[in-house]
């Protein structure tokens, strides 16, 4: 029998700086698992970075540990395309053209956008408006099939479905237009400090999200500090916020189920849970942290690599847009 090709996913992340527990087993575990079963592509998304006011210094800095943390977590550019987004000119090139077949209004009731510009009142600039034909531009450009997204981007991947389609329209078969990607595993890790809260790097108090770069001891603190609840019993249940929130981070870290969670502390206290979870976490991210700290130290070898990558991404992303060009008319 003949194979069939396998289909490709898209997805990229932003240079933010100080990726988190959540965005490791929330995301980032399932780009690595994606890799066998998919033609894979993956982004520094510098460009989008600079929609808020960025420092030069700071920003190089964390393209490039972003960079190296995507390898340590085990993307592998031998399986996978892993490129800075800004290494490829065809990005920005698309996103122009697309912005012109993205309509005023849509870009107006984009959530992000509106949150983004209520925070950053003093600098509503174009990019952050258009933010989503970048996006947009990101994934048709390697007529992606999938693009595995979280919650907050789904209005931004429906966007680029509906800007696909229409250009579809005009210019019959242009783009590919993706699907969702709902990954199989992926646990949604919540604040330790507000468990209704989906744990987030810009929150100001520092116990409530562990960073994957973060060392043992603040690993062990955080989770000791852990809000849980009265009730002194493991158990998964509603209105159980905390622990329902430490029993889905244990779980993804060990395989094991609720089940069998609860079997194992049943009798014990929420202090020898939370150490049992800090330890597990510490266990899941040293291997991690070793291999971003190697990665670090040979700078050759991760500019090696994007090098490569960007080269190979632009070869599809340039075919692309060369269609692109001739069907609206431009002489290419
Ligand atoms: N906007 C996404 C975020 O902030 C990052 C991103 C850029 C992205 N381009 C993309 C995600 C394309 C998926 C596909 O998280």
């Amino acid at each position: 029998m003949e194979q069939q090709p396998k289909k490709r996913i898209y997805s990229a992340i932003q240079p933010s700086g100080m990726l988190t527990l959540g965005n490791y087993l929330g995301a980032l575990r399932n780009w690595v698992a994606m890799q066998d079963e998919y033609e894979c592509i993956y982004t520094v998304a510098d460009l989008h970075a600079i929609t808020v006011r960025q420092e030069p210094a700071k920003l190089r800095k964390q393209i490039l540990e972003t960079y190296a943390l995507l390898m340590a977590v085990g993307i592998d550019p031998e399986k996978s395309l892993l490129f800075i987004q800004s290494h490829v000119a065809a990005h920005s090139q698309l996103a122009w053209i697309l912005s012109c077949y993205t309509q005023f209004g849509e870009l107006s009731r984009m959530t992000q956008f509106k949150d983004k510009s209520a925070k950053h009142a003093d600098n509503i600039n174009a990019g952050l408006f258009s933010y989503p034909a970048l996006m947009a531009a990101d994934i048709l450009l390697y007529q992606a099939d999938m693009v595995p997204v979280g919650a907050d981007q789904k209005q931004h991947l429906e966007i680029t479905r509906d800007v696909a389609n229409r250009m579809n329209n005009i210019y019959p078969n242009v783009f590919t237009v993706p699907e969702p990607y709902i990954p199989k595993i992926g646990a949604r890790v919540m604040s330790l400090q507000e468990p209704t809260q989906k744990m987030s790097k810009s929150d100001p108090n520092v116990n409530a999200w562990v960073a994957i770069l973060d060392k043992p001891d603040d690993i062990m603190r955080k989770f000791k500090r852990a809000v849980t609840d009265s009730e002194a019993c493991v158990r998964y249940a509603e209105g159980k916020d905390g622990i329902n929130n430490l029993m889905d981070i244990f779980s993804a870290v060990t395989g094991k189920t609720y089940a069998e969670i609860e079997k194992e502390f049943d009798g014990k206290g929420y202090g020898d849970f939370k150490m049992a979870v800090g330890e597990a976490v510490v266990d899941t991210l040293k291997p991690v942290q070793d291999r971003f700290n190697e990665l670090m130290s040979n700078r050759d070898v991760l500019e090696t690599t994007w090098r490569n990558s960007a080269q190979q991404a632009e070869a599809i992303a340039r075919r692309t847009l060369g269609k692109v060009m001739k069907k609206i008319g431009f002489i290419y």
